[in-house]
């Protein structure tokens, strides 16, 4: 088995992948459970149960096989990348290896003092390195994950603090072990909550000073925890937070600017269609901020339902595919809108991703055509080297892809089969 700590994708197969992912699941179930268990041996005593004693082997030897394989790993020199870093990183490495040396021996199996068991719990480090890696590689429910690992470090943390309430308390005389624990994490949450009924108070000194620790505790949890999940639920649906925050910053310039409110409906309209293209996010914002290699891949991507009802693009070359999706700039117009009029001057060719345009006549009533999806318009003016010969205008909501001039002159001198497609149909179109 392979296990890579590093880089989760690099190099790695499907099925390597998904057999690391189970051993990490493996060792974290494991690590919990000794979570678990040994502040509870710690407080009242090995169990001697064969259940427990075989769990305890299994964990030890499941422990031990880690160990090995990270050995191996770091001697044959894969590339194993430390919770902070992701570059090769032996000392780093190293130290983690260490701490997993102690988990593995098996304490609670050989005779010795108690509190060596313990020493089990270094394996903890590795516990925090696993789900760091898990919300790294999760990016999608990144926030959730947040979310369930403060909910269980909150509870581990609980528990740890009731155990050692629990080993600094007498014992009632009418309580069993599990009641004693049960007073134990009353008292630890009712003082975590802040809420602190005080019906069972500290009876000494150690007692006393073990009460202020847990109660600041507490109270810095209190804060952390509200002001997450406030943040955490915030976030769950980024996409709304960010919309809703522009259209208050639009509608407050709005109205300082004592815009008419007929225009001011107008432009909420915009939005909501923009909204519902493609939940208010700016496509050509999105893809500046990335990379030229991935923003060809992503452009074509987004673009590939546009680009499959274009016919013509259907047997082009996947190298002129590339070359426009990456120069295409997505344009929306509403419906009435004049994409321009007849007479101007020539700067874009468009091509209609979704929607319906009218091309109308000099006198600005005759419609001369109607194109719709996967049509283009606004050729003649690039290719003749002449003002617009006609007003083109939407019919209803467009989704529009706009080429400029000089990509578009380009693009005609390097691909002589687009050049002699546009040009027929501009030819077609103007003996009309
Ligand atoms: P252009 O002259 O740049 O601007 C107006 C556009 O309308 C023109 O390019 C063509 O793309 C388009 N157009 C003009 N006449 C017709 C037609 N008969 N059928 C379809 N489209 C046309």
């Amino acid at each position: 088995m392979r296990l890579s700590l590093g880089d989760p994708n690099e190099g790695m197969s499907h099925g390597q992948r998904n057999r690391e992912r189970l051993w990490d699941t493996l060792l974290a179930v494991a690590t919990i459970w000794s979570a678990i268990e040994i502040p509870w041996q710690l407080e009242f005593g090995v169990s001697q149960r064969v259940a427990v004693k075989v769990i305890q082997c299994f964990l030890s030897v499941l422990f031990a096989a880690d160990l090995c394989l990270r050995w191996r790993h770091l001697w044959t020199g894969h590339r194993v990348a430390s919770t902070n870093s992701r570059t090769e990183n032996h000392p780093q490495s190293l130290r983690w290896l260490l701490a997993d040396v102690p988990a593995a021996i098996p304490f609670a199996l050989i005779p010795g003092p108690i509190g060596l068991v313990a020493l089990r719990m270094t394996k903890l480090a590795r516990l925090v390195q696993t789900l760091k890696l898990w919300r790294q590689r999760d990016i999608h429910n990144a926030g959730l994950l947040r979310l369930i690992f403060f909910v269980f470090w909150m509870l581990i943390i609980s528990y740890w603090i009731a155990c050692g309430w629990a080993a600094l308390r007498d014992r009632l005389p009418e309580d069993n072990d599990r009641m004693h624990y049960l007073r134990a994490l009353y008292w630890t949450i009712t003082t975590l909550a802040t809420v602190g009924y005080g019906d069972i108070t500290p009876a000494n000194a150690t007692q006393m000073l073990y009460a202020i620790m847990a109660m600041l505790f507490g109270v810095g949890l209190y804060g952390y925890g509200i002001a997450n999940v406030a943040h955490m639920l915030a976030n769950i649906d980024q996409a709304q937070t960010h919309y809703h925050s522009s259209l208050d910053r639009l509608s407050n310039f709005l109205r300082y600017r004592k815009i008419p409110m007929e225009l001011q409906q107008q432009i909420f309209e915009y939005y909501s269609f923009l909204w519902e293209r493609n939940l208010g996010y700016d496509e050509a914002v999105i893809l500046s901020e990335l990379p030229e290699s991935l923003r060809v891949e992503i452009a074509v991507a987004m673009k590939r339902e546009f680009i499959e009802k274009v016919p013509f693009f259907q047997g082009a070359s996947p190298q002129l595919v590339r070359e426009i999706a990456i120069e295409l700039r997505p344009v929306l117009f509403r419906p009435g809108d004049d994409i321009f009029r007849k007479g101007e001057i020539g700067r874009h060719i468009y091509f209609i991703s979704k929607g319906a345009v009218e091309v109308i006549a000099g006198d600005d009533k005759t419609v001369v055509a109607t194109l719709t999806d996967g049509s283009f318009f606004g050729e003649m003016a690039l290719l003749l080297q002449r003002p617009r010969s006609a007003t083109v205008r939407a019919v209803e909501f467009c989704d529009l892809y706009a080429l400029d001039k000089a990509t578009f002159e380009n693009i005609i001198l390097c691909f002589p089969d687009f050049a002699a497609h546009i040009k027929g149909e501009a030819e077609r179109r103007g003996a009309q």
